[in-house]
Protein backbone atom coordinates (compact mmCIF):
# COMPACT_ATOMS: atom_id res chain seq x y z
CA UNK A 1 0.00 0.00 0.00
CA UNK A 2 2.41 2.68 0.95
CA UNK A 3 4.20 1.63 -2.76
CA UNK A 4 0.63 2.21 -4.57
CA UNK A 5 -0.07 5.80 -3.00
CA UNK A 6 2.36 7.40 -4.73
CA UNK A 7 2.11 5.87 -7.52
CA UNK A 8 -1.61 6.20 -8.03
CA UNK A 9 -1.16 10.48 -7.07
CA UNK A 10 1.45 10.86 -9.29
CA UNK A 11 -0.95 9.07 -12.25
CA UNK A 12 -3.74 11.00 -11.26
CA UNK A 13 -1.01 14.31 -11.75
CA UNK A 14 -0.62 13.12 -15.25
CA UNK A 15 -3.80 12.11 -16.11
CA UNK A 16 -4.88 16.03 -15.19
CA UNK A 17 -2.23 17.42 -17.02
CA UNK A 18 -2.32 15.35 -19.92
CA UNK A 19 -6.22 16.67 -19.96
CA UNK A 20 -5.46 19.90 -19.90
CA UNK A 21 -3.30 19.56 -22.76
CA UNK A 22 -6.16 17.96 -25.23
CA UNK A 23 -8.44 20.22 -24.55
CA UNK A 24 -8.32 22.53 -27.55
CA UNK A 25 -11.01 24.45 -25.42
CA UNK A 26 -8.77 25.36 -22.15
CA UNK A 27 -8.09 28.35 -22.17
CA UNK A 28 -11.26 30.08 -23.68
CA UNK A 29 -13.06 28.22 -21.18
CA UNK A 30 -10.87 29.89 -18.46
CA UNK A 31 -11.19 33.13 -20.10
CA UNK A 32 -14.82 33.33 -20.32
CA UNK A 33 -15.44 35.14 -17.28
CA UNK A 34 -13.04 37.87 -17.96
CA UNK A 35 -15.49 38.17 -20.92
CA UNK A 36 -18.20 40.45 -18.58
CA UNK A 37 -15.77 42.96 -18.13
CA UNK A 38 -12.85 42.75 -21.15
CA UNK A 39 -15.84 42.27 -23.81
CA UNK A 40 -16.16 39.06 -25.77
CA UNK A 41 -12.69 37.42 -26.54
CA UNK A 42 -11.26 40.31 -24.72
CA UNK A 43 -11.50 43.17 -27.00
CA UNK A 44 -14.94 45.59 -27.65
CA UNK A 45 -15.15 46.50 -23.65
CA UNK A 46 -15.86 49.94 -24.08
CA UNK A 47 -13.47 51.55 -21.46
CA UNK A 48 -11.67 48.46 -20.16
CA UNK A 49 -7.86 47.67 -21.72
CA UNK A 50 -8.24 45.29 -24.52
CA UNK A 51 -6.98 42.06 -24.24
CA UNK A 52 -7.17 40.34 -27.64
CA UNK A 53 -3.69 40.52 -29.48
CA UNK A 54 -1.78 41.53 -26.76
CA UNK A 55 1.59 39.65 -26.77
CA UNK A 56 0.90 36.60 -24.30
CA UNK A 57 4.25 37.26 -21.96
CA UNK A 58 2.80 41.09 -21.52
CA UNK A 59 -0.76 39.85 -20.59
CA UNK A 60 1.14 36.88 -18.24
CA UNK A 61 3.29 39.33 -16.34
CA UNK A 62 0.48 42.31 -16.08
CA UNK A 63 -1.55 38.86 -14.03
CA UNK A 64 1.19 38.10 -12.25
CA UNK A 65 1.93 41.72 -11.67
CA UNK A 66 -1.83 42.33 -9.97
CA UNK A 67 -1.41 39.12 -7.84
CA UNK A 68 1.59 39.67 -6.73
CA UNK A 69 0.56 43.53 -5.53
CA UNK A 70 3.22 44.77 -8.33
CA UNK A 71 0.82 47.19 -10.58
CA UNK A 72 -1.80 48.86 -8.83
CA UNK A 73 -5.33 48.10 -9.55
CA UNK A 74 -9.05 48.57 -8.88
CA UNK A 75 -10.02 45.41 -8.97
CA UNK A 76 -7.82 43.00 -11.45
CA UNK A 77 -5.33 41.92 -7.69
CA UNK A 78 -8.48 40.20 -6.31
CA UNK A 79 -8.99 38.70 -9.66
CA UNK A 80 -6.01 37.55 -10.62
CA UNK A 81 -5.30 35.54 -7.14
CA UNK A 82 -7.40 32.89 -8.03
CA UNK A 83 -5.77 31.59 -11.00
CA UNK A 84 -2.84 28.87 -11.09
CA UNK A 85 0.61 29.60 -13.27
CA UNK A 86 -0.41 27.12 -15.57
CA UNK A 87 -4.00 28.51 -15.45
CA UNK A 88 -2.11 32.70 -15.82
CA UNK A 89 -0.68 31.11 -19.50
CA UNK A 90 -3.31 29.67 -20.48
CA UNK A 91 -5.36 32.95 -20.45
CA UNK A 92 -2.43 35.04 -21.41
CA UNK A 93 -1.95 32.45 -24.58
CA UNK A 94 -5.45 32.89 -25.40
CA UNK A 95 -6.07 36.30 -25.26
CA UNK A 96 -3.16 36.94 -27.63
CA UNK A 97 -4.74 34.52 -30.20
CA UNK A 98 -7.57 36.21 -30.14
CA UNK A 99 -7.88 39.27 -33.27
CA UNK A 100 -9.02 42.76 -31.75
CA UNK A 101 -12.00 44.29 -33.25
C1 LIG B 1 -15.04 42.96 -12.89
C2 LIG B 1 -14.45 43.37 -14.16
C3 LIG B 1 -13.23 42.58 -14.64
C4 LIG B 1 -13.13 41.23 -14.86
C5 LIG B 1 -14.18 40.14 -14.60
C6 LIG B 1 -11.80 40.99 -15.40
N1 LIG B 1 -11.12 42.17 -15.51
FE1 LIG B 1 -9.20 42.41 -16.17
N2 LIG B 1 -9.30 44.40 -15.85
C7 LIG B 1 -10.39 45.06 -15.28
C8 LIG B 1 -10.02 46.44 -14.99
C9 LIG B 1 -10.93 47.49 -14.36
C10 LIG B 1 -8.67 46.59 -15.39
C11 LIG B 1 -7.75 47.81 -15.19
C12 LIG B 1 -6.93 47.54 -13.91
C13 LIG B 1 -7.78 47.64 -12.66
O1 LIG B 1 -8.22 48.73 -12.32
O2 LIG B 1 -8.03 46.59 -11.99
C14 LIG B 1 -8.27 45.29 -15.95
C15 LIG B 1 -7.00 45.05 -16.51
C16 LIG B 1 -6.58 43.82 -16.99
C17 LIG B 1 -5.31 43.56 -17.60
C18 LIG B 1 -4.21 44.58 -17.93
C19 LIG B 1 -4.36 44.95 -19.39
C20 LIG B 1 -3.29 45.89 -19.90
O3 LIG B 1 -3.42 46.34 -21.05
O4 LIG B 1 -2.32 46.18 -19.19
C21 LIG B 1 -5.26 42.23 -17.86
C22 LIG B 1 -4.12 41.46 -18.51
C23 LIG B 1 -6.52 41.66 -17.45
N3 LIG B 1 -7.30 42.65 -16.92
C24 LIG B 1 -6.85 40.33 -17.58
C25 LIG B 1 -8.05 39.77 -17.16
C26 LIG B 1 -8.35 38.37 -17.25
C27 LIG B 1 -7.44 37.31 -17.85
C28 LIG B 1 -9.60 38.20 -16.72
C29 LIG B 1 -10.36 36.90 -16.52
C30 LIG B 1 -9.66 35.89 -15.74
C31 LIG B 1 -10.08 39.50 -16.31
N4 LIG B 1 -9.10 40.43 -16.58
C32 LIG B 1 -11.32 39.75 -15.73
C33 LIG B 1 -11.64 44.52 -15.02
C34 LIG B 1 -11.95 43.17 -15.05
Amino acid sequence: MKRILPALALAALCASAAAQQVDPNYGRNLAAPCAVCHGTNGSNAGGLPNLASQPSGYLSQQLRDFRDGKRPATIMHQIAKGYSEPEIEALAAFFAAQKAK
